[in-house]
């Protein structure tokens, strides 16, 4: 496990909410700098997190690609990574993923697209399918390298997951022991359907279990005509051990900056308090 990549994370204090939020207050500690005081000491504030999703196709991309837009426009070198991509097509010799591409077009750190996206598979399926299709095994060591690589040259990173949590990559490697090595604040987004609920407690409960920190959730409206949408968000609201930090409507543009407008990451550990664009 690989702890001190991140460690300008947590800064002391700021946790919101999940496991941070009930650890006891170590007693002869001098009271926590908050993270403003920490940057002007030098040490930058640091917003890093992994988004993961409900399901596939129901708005990881872009809200991850809304928080990278909102880090942009507060002054931040930010980078988005989509460790593991499938379903690539060649473009003028490289190969490209569209959700790699929007990452790379909200952020403005540009990196070589093997360190974004080490593992770009061309198969849209399963990704340890589309893996050993293409004799490759995907690993842990170089997701991790190439996240250190992305941190040294940003202030922020968003980490973008594949499909749901718990999806496999190998016989012996998931989506859920990735985000256990990065060791990133989650944020979760509920695709809001029929369904949703138990599909996100249930990623909840797997967050937790790895002793994660839920930082967030937001709400995206994957099913514009759901039956008692409030009262959905509601009991969503209720149960899950995090803030809601927006709710999506169905965008007539699916675009980054709209979508950006719904959530409010004002907060969470390592947030840009300051900066272009700031209040
Ligand atoms: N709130 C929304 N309004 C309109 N279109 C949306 C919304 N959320 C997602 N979409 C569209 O749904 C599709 C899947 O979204 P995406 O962010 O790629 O999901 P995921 O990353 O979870 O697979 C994309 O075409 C996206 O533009
Ligand atoms: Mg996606």
């Amino acid at each position: 496990m690989i702890n001190n990549l991140n460690e300008p994370l947590e800064p002391a204090g700021e946790m919101v909410a999940g496991r941070t939020a009930t650890l006891p207050k170590p007693v002869e500690e001098p009271a926590p700098a908050p993270a403003d005081a920490l940057a002007a000491e030098g040490i930058p504030s640091r917003f890093c997190c992994f988004v993961t999703g409900t399901d596939t196709e129901i708005g990881k991309t872009l809200v991850s690609a809304a928080i990278l837009h909102t880090l942009v426009e507060r002054g931040q070198r930010a980078c988005g990574m989509k460790p593991v991509a499938a379903g690539a097509e060649m473009v003028d010799g490289e190969l490209h993923n569209e959700d790699a591409d929007m990452l790379a077009a909200a952020g403005n750190v540009h990196l070589q697209q093997n360190i974004t996206t080490p593992y770009m598979l061309r198969a849209a399926c399963a990704p340890h399918i589309a893996a050993s299709m293409e004799g490759v095994t995907i690993e842990p060591v170089p997701i991790i390298a190439a996240y250190a690589e992305i941190l040294a040259a940003s202030d922020a990173v968003v980490v973008e997951g594949v499909g749901g949590f718990c999806v496999p990559f190998s016989d012996t490697f998931d989506s859920a022991q990735l985000a256990e090595q990065l060791n990133l604040p989650v944020i979760l987004v509920v695709g809001m359907r029929l369904g949703c609920i138990s599909h996100a407690l249930l990623t909840v409960e797997a967050i937790v279990a790895r002793n994660l920190v839920l930082a967030g959730w937001v709400a995206n409206t994957a099913d514009p005509d759901m039956a008692y949408f409030d009262e959905n968000i509601e009991a969503l609201a209720a149960r899950i051990p995090a803030p809601l930090l927006g709710v999506v409507p169905r965008l007539e543009q699916a675009t980054a900056a709209n979508a950006a407008r719904f959530i409010d990451l004002a907060g969470l550990p390592g947030w840009p308090s300051r900066g272009v664009g700031t209040t």
